[in-house]
């Protein structure tokens, strides 16, 4: 059934876990996603990108809405990481409970203003709106140790953004990042309770990709009730396909068994919905 992203968040905080958070870009990924959740029967956020959402348009929007719809277990829909208003008015007004208006490139002042405009445009849509504070590089940012450093979240900045955007959820940068790096940093958790003493909303780990078990686990500890995951469900999906490519060779014969698209698309789903289940299985099954 269709869910709202802040009650599925704030849900799992009050019981110490988090809500897995996995984007999609079709309608394979989403079945890839769903089938995870309902086969663990736990809720689940299917979160689409600005890519996606310019590539798919109403349709992609509105086929995952659907599926959230027809599912046995509660999913909310939401818009990740967009700084684009309108985008984010037309997915609310799509079916879309929440999104992530990123303001995290821009200077305080203006991730501020931004983030107020996306809150008061969301509360006509009984939506909410995560925010970003501090900035989270990405292995396209040919990412260093010195350039995640300057990005992270300052805690003393945390309460006076919160109290002056009114964002229900906020993403915090602790040395995450996007995408699998070749040497991640370590998490700063300190800064993470620093954060969490200082804001009473839910608190959101993106680039939870390659972190491991344990991180994501001590993070939720300390207040992150919403894990990102998006680069490992890709590759696994994009990797079934890799391999059914070659074992299949370049020049398909769709009238044999294991040749055709449904025989392709089977493959990639069940090696995405792994990945899924094992992220899934970490975040609400706490130590
Ligand atoms: P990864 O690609 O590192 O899993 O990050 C996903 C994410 O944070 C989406 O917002």
């Amino acid at each position: 059934m269709l869910a709202n992203t802040l009650e599925l968040v704030s849900e799992a905080r009050r019981r110490g876990v988090a809500v897995g958070a996995f984007n999609t870009y079709s309608i394979e990924l989403t079945q890839a996603i769903l089938q995870a959740a309902e086969h663990l029967n736990q809720p689940v956020i299917l979160q689409l990108g600005v890519a996606s959402v310019k590539t798919g348009g109403e349709p992609l929007v509105r086929a995952t809405v659907v599926a959230a719809q027809r599912a046995h277990v509660p999913v909310a829909v939401h818009l990740d990481h967009c700084a684009d208003l309108g985008m984010i008015e037309q997915c609310f007004s799509w079916g879309c409970s929440s999104a992530l208006a990123d303001g995290s490139h821009l200077s305080f002042a203006e991730n501020v203003a931004l983030t107020r405009q996306a809150v008061a445009l969301a509360s006509s849509y009984h939506a909410t709106i995560e925010a970003e504070l501090g900035y989270l590089a990405g292995t396209e940012d040919g990412v260093t140790v010195e350039a995640v450093k300057a990005s992270l979240t300052q805690p003393e900045q945390a309460r006076a953004f919160v109290a002056a955007t009114g964002a229900s959820m906020l993403a915090v940068a602790i040395g995450n990042v996007h995408g699998f790096t070749p040497n991640p940093p370590p998490l700063d958790f300190e800064r993470l309770s620093q954060i969490a003493s200082q804001v009473d909303i839910p608190l959101i780990l993106h680039g939870a990709s390659g972190l491991g078990k344990e991180n994501v686990q001590r993070a939720i500890s300390l207040g992150v009730a919403k894990i990102n995951v998006n680069t490992e469900v890709r590759t696994a999906f994009l990797s079934a396909i890799a391999t059914w490519g070659l074992r299949v060779g370049p020049t398909p014969d769709v009238r044999r068994s294991g040749q055709d698209w449904l025989d392709l698309m089977r493959e990639a789903i069940a090696a995405a919905q792994m990945v899924v289940t094992e992220h899934m299985q970490t975040v609400a099954m706490m130590p």
